[in-house]
């Protein structure tokens, strides 16, 4: 066994999933499993859902599923090298054998090359800012902004120098890879040769992942003059919009509070931590987005947006409804009064003053109205023009009971009646709507092939659940029972495994299943309730016999139907077997 197929082991013995994930997704138990609204897909009642006794996780939505390491790639977007290494950090587990070069492991060796020196990099600003207190120029600047040493410190800020050869000569130092340093963005390669410092004479401010790493900068100039900041580009460990700046330091807040609040600037954000609230994320000028939303899920129940009073502010509001519509998350919106943003209005009126503000936002749909019913006259066009921009976003809903409700509500507020504003709905519906797809499901369920799946389901949920019953079963012709492929490639595996090495359990037979429709059915199979109890399977497994008893009979009755002697053949098979 490869080393680090045993840490992978090791490392699964230690870490409760449940537990793993309950720190990125809020988690509610549901029966024996826990359940919560799922990081990978828009959703607005949670069909992610973890068991405890399987180690493993599976989302009804999206489908995507499988235990701890998958979680843990898929959520931080890691490959396997990664997650396993991140884990065995965390759970005291000790990797010795190396994984050889694949692309993937060449992959994440370059991401953690680039955090590395990111995290190199951060130490050189932070020094650079602590170094000559006096005189130093972003010092200064900062005691200006009024940020405490503790923000400072707590946030890793840092300067960098108004050099051309700052960082590049101290990574040079440092024995790092300059072409790397590149790739980090943190330097510029110079047509003739050579490199220079991307950020010079800037605050800097490292953003930092969930898992504490540095993925890239922000750096702001220290006058007025243009571009105010300057940000990592696109790199392979930083990705604008990717997470909320500022989720690391603030998570626990935003949990315990229930409430997380955005802001748009880094400065915003350090200004309300410095006056004491704990549980704001910032979105660094970018718009919203569902991976922002995402993630913040994971700790709030509601979101409250501070938006600039300006045009874009304002806009940007706009924008943001439909994507927490859809990702379930309640969320409010402030606007603040003409040209302050958070970070001017709490260090001119403090917190108390803000937080009044907060506790009087409306909810961001109320907000989306008035903006809109403000924005264009009361009168009969006015509100034609209204549920034209509307329509679109309530047609996004995939959930038809919120659809109707808000149709409620916007004909409360605008006065054309709710059938009218239904109606119109209806002639905006896209493929995808809440509607279809119900459609879909009701079509599924009176199929006749549905009577034919409760075979497949009380079998699979048999061996899955109580893998002793193999036994009972595989003599028998119970796989005639299965009327799809998926249930019958897992029986297949299940029935082979048993043969070869005399036991199985569902955890390990993965490996030999070799698709992911396949995959997919037997995590849905495994975290489902076992359908008997330990007292049931014997007698469940004599009527699955039982029942595959008669279903060849009567397949073979249907095949020589109109041929006597044949049939006389059945009848002279059936009966040496009834007294055997
Ligand atoms: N931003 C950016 N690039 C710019 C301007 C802004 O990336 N050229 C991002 C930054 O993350 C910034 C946020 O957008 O924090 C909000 O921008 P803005 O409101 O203009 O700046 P403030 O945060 O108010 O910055 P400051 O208070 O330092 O002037
Ligand atoms: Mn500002």
């Amino acid at each position: 066994m490869p080393n680090h197929q045993s840490a992978k082991e090791e490392i699964k013995r230690t870490a409760d999933i449940v537990q793993v994930i309950g720190q990125f997704v809020q988690l509610k138990k549901a029966g024996k499993n826990s359940i919560g609204l799922c990081p990978f897909h828009a959703e607005k009642d949670p069909s992610f859902t973890v068991s405890s006794d399987r180690q493993m996780f599976h989302c009804f939505g999206c489908k995507k599923g499988g235990d701890i390491f998958a979680f843990w790639m898929e959520y931080h977007g890691l490959t396997f090298p990664e997650a396993l290494k991140d884990l065995a950090e965390r759970y005291n587990v000790q990797i010795t054998e190396k994984f050889s070069a694949t692309e993937e492991k060449k992959r994440s060796d370059l991401r953690e090359t680039l955090l590395k020196i990111n995290g190199t990099a951060a130490l050189y600003f932070q020094q650079a800012l602590s170094k000559a207190a006096r005189g130093n120029p972003a010092a200064d600047y900062l005691k200006k902004r009024a940020l405490s040493k503790e923000i400072i410190s707590e946030f890793r800020l840092g300067y960098a120098p108004d050099k051309w050869h700052g960082i590049t000569d101290y990574l040079r130092e440092h024995k790092i890879d300059l072409e790397r340093a590149v790739q980090a963005g943190l330097i510029i390669p110079k047509k003739g040769g050579g490199y220079y410092d991307r950020f010079r004479g800037r605050v800097m401010f490292p953003i930092l992942n969930l898992r504490g790493q540095v993925v890239g900068f922000g750096g702001r100039v220290l006058d007025d003059s243009l571009p105010k900041y300057l940000n990592t580009p696109e790199t392979p460990v930083f990705h604008k919009g990717e997470f909320p700046y500022g989720l690391h330091a603030s998570f626990k807040a935003i949990r315990q509070k229930g409430i997380a609040v955005i802001v748009e600037g880094y400065m915003d954000l350090l200004a309300l931590r410095r006056h004491g609230l704990d549980e704001v994320v910032a979105t660094l000028g970018t718009a919203l987005t569902a991976q922002h939303i995402r993630k913040i899920k994971g700790y709030a129940k509601e979101a409250v947006v501070v938006f600039d009073s300006d045009e874009a502010g304002r806009n940007a509001a706009l924008r943001s409804l439909p994507l927490f519509l859809n990702e379930g998350l309640p969320a409010k919106a402030v606007v603040l009064p003409n040209g302050h943003d958070p970070d001017s209005f709490v260090n001119t009126k403090g917190l108390p003053e803000f937080l009044k503000l907060l506790d009087s936002a409306s909810s961001m749909f109320d907000f989306f109205l008035d903006q809109k019913l403000t924005q264009d006259d009361s009168d009969i066009e006015g509100k034609v023009h209204v549920l034209k921009e509307i329509l679109p976003v309530l047609s996004q809903l995939r959930n038809a009971a919120q659809r109707s409700l808000y149709a409620g509500r916007l004909s409360e507020q605008i006065g054309i009646k709710e059938e009218v504003i239904l109606s119109e709905l209806k002639s905006f519906k896209q493929d995808l709507s809440g509607d279809v797809l119900e459609r879909g499901l009701k079509g599924r369920l009176t199929d006749p092939k549905v009577e034919k799946k409760i075979g497949d389901i009380q079998l699979l949920n048999l061996l899955v659940h109580h893998p002793k019953a193999v036994t009972g079963l595989i003599n028998s012709d119970c796989k005639t029972l299965l009327s799809d492929d998926t249930a019958s490639k897992i029986v297949e595996v299940i029935f082979e495994k048993y043969r070869r090495e005399g036991q199985f359990s569902p955890e390990n037979i993965e490996e030999n299943l070799d698709n992911d429709d396949v995959r997919i059915r037997l995590r849905e199979v495994m975290v489902a309730d076992s359908i008997y109890s330990n007292q049931e399977v014997k007698q469940a497994v004599e009527e699955i016999r039982e029942k595959a008893r008669q279903k060849r009979l009567s397949d073979s009755v249907k095949e020589i139907k109109g041929d006597p002697e044949a049939l006389n053949d059945l009848l002279l098979k059936l009966r040496a077997q009834i007294s055997c």
